[in-house]
């Protein structure tokens, strides 16, 4: 590691899917998420003296880049910094590119700061934290670890309230507490479906917060997507097909009752289904993805891409964030 730090790094960092159990995470329900293989890449170089700090060469705004603002406070950064990013999933698709974007450019700035290179890596830990802190700062403090964690540590991580095997770390908000935990990435392709409609995750998660404030029977649902979340890691643990599809249909029923679907993820679920064992929507919805389980996986996706989808076979368990 050079004391003054590199003048450039290349980083990237995987999107993410979450197979079970998104918003209720939030409240410490559990959740099952895994990394893909669709990485976001980010150059970042020190930028002219004096100069702003720059996205793809257009000057870096706080009001509409707060993950990288937020990313350059956490880092300690004070001086003009060049981002270049390039993406294999587009922003606002319920994929975890926020997230990807934040540890994929902390990596960097540490290596600008010269407290990281690809011969001491930070430890996957600190990123993980810092990157949380970062998303947490973006979203108006509503946000659970785990996107960050996932995209940060890579494989499949499970969420819960307890520690168990496979523990990671803790992390706590205030009154809420996640453990989280390395699992084995089930052992089959996800079809992904965006539905070209750019969810704001920070938007979902306010509003499921307004609804589980006003009425008892959303907190009823958030309890319940957390029992579907329980089943379900068990049945990704036994690579169970035909159970995940039955749980994503539930978990998904569940989440337009908290109202973060939109008709056409609930199209693009059904077309969907007629070549899986099921789907749902993934991530914070009001827009962006949807994942289906298929043992016919390209006949799948195609059939989401005939409804107007973009789609995507992935397979899960991708690396974590890393220098290039
Ligand atoms: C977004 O990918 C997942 C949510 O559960 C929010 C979070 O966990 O911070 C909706």
């Amino acid at each position: 590691m050079t004391a003054t730090g590199a003048a450039a790094a290349l980083t990237s960092a995987p999107a993410k899917v979450i197979l079970f159990g998104e918003h209720a995470v939030v409240y410490g329900e559990p959740a099952v998420a895994a990394a893909v293989d669709l990485r976001l890449r980010v150059r970042v170089a020190r930028g002219p003296a004096g100069g702003p700090s720059t996205i793809n060469d257009a000057p870096l705004a706080s009001a509409y880049h707060h993950y990288l603002s937020e990313a350059l406070k956490a880092a300690g950064e004070d001086k003009p910094v060049a981002f270049q990013v390039e993406a294999s999933v587009p922003g606002g698709s319920g994929l975890g590119s926020s997230a990807a974007l934040v540890s994929a450019s902390l990596l960097g700035l540490l290596a600008l700061a010269g407290k990281a290179d690809r011969a001491s890596p930070v430890p996957r830990e600190t990123l993980a934290r810092l990157a949380y802190d970062v998303e947490a700062a973006a979203q108006q403090g509503r946000a659970s670890p785990t996107d960050t964690t996932t995209v940060t540590e890579g494989g499949a991580i499970l969420v819960g309230r307890e520690r168990g095997p496979g523990f990671l770390w803790e992390i706590t908000r205030g009154e809420r507490r996640w453990s989280l935990h390395k699992v084995e990435p089930p052992a089959m392709p996800v079809v992904i479906g965006f539905t070209h409609e750019r969810g704001r995750t920070a938007t979902e998660v306010a509003k499921v917060a307004r609804f589980v404030a006003r009425t008892g029977f959303a907190k009823d649902v958030i309890r319940e997507i957390g029992d579907v979340a329980r089943e379900g890691a068990k049945a990704a643990a036994r690579g169970d097909r035909a159970q995940l599809g039955k749980l994503f249909d539930r978990n998904h029923n569940l989440l337009t009752i908290l109202g973060v679907s939109t008709p056409r993820l609930n199209r693009l679920c059904e077309v969907a289904r007629r070549h899986a064992h099921g789907a749902k929507l993934t991530g914070s919805g009001g827009g962006g993805s949807m994942i289906a389980v298929s043992d016919e996986p390209e006949a799948c996706a195609a059939a989401i891409r005939k409804a107007g989808g973009a789609a995507w076979v992935a397979t899960l368990g991708a690396q974590g964030v890393r220098f290039e």
